[in-house]
């Protein structure tokens, strides 16, 4: 249980803790930059950041479910662990959707040269990554102060 839990709370760290470096202080740092060449920095910094969070998700589900057997199955777990495993579906399904259909935008836009398309695809993009960070933050404070009856 104590190594399943460090490696969650480290990819969630990571996963959220990434979502607030990109939203909070490398988009607006970047709005300085001209379009032409923030549009590209952003998506650099953006295609990386996607490969952790699949690790991150890949990791959060695993070792999650993996307490949950431990903890004597679903219907054991006390509501904060249910409840932050239904907000962490809702950020799983949020991520992929703004993997597959903004993020595929931006880089399609970027590759023909189109930059005021990649620049409304950003918009959205970073429109998702604030709620998923909203959501982030929530299901930590959820799952961190749930033992001590948060919820
Ligand atoms: C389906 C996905 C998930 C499942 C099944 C799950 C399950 C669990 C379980 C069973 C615990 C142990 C709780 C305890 O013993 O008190 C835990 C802890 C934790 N979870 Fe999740 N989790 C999931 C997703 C997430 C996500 C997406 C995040 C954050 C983005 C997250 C953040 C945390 C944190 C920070 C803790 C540590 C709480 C502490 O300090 O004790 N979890 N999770």
């Amino acid at each position: 249980m104590a190594y399943l839990i460090a490696l969650h709370a480290l990819a969630a760290t990571i996963w959220v803790g990434g979502l607030f470096f990109l939203i909070g202080i490398l988009r607006p740092a970047a709005s300085a930059v001209p379009l032409g060449e923030r549009l590209p920095l952003l998506s650099i910094a953006v295609g990386r950041f996607f490969l952790w969070i699949w690790i991150a998700i890949i990791t959060l589900l695993i070792t999650g479910y993996a307490m949950i057997g431990l903890l004597g199955g679903m219907a054991a777990v006390p509501t904060y662990i249910n409840v932050m495993q239904g907000l962490a579906w809702v950020m799983f399904l949020l991520y992929g959707h703004m993997f597959f259909s903004p993020w595929k935008r931006v880089r399609a836009a970027l590759a023909a040269g189109a930059l005021a398309d990649a620049g409304r695809a950003m918009n959205q993009l970073r429109f998702f990554a604030a709620v998923s960070l909203a959501l982030g933050l929530a299901v930590i404070a959820i799952a961190s102060g749930g033992s001590y009856g948060l919820i």
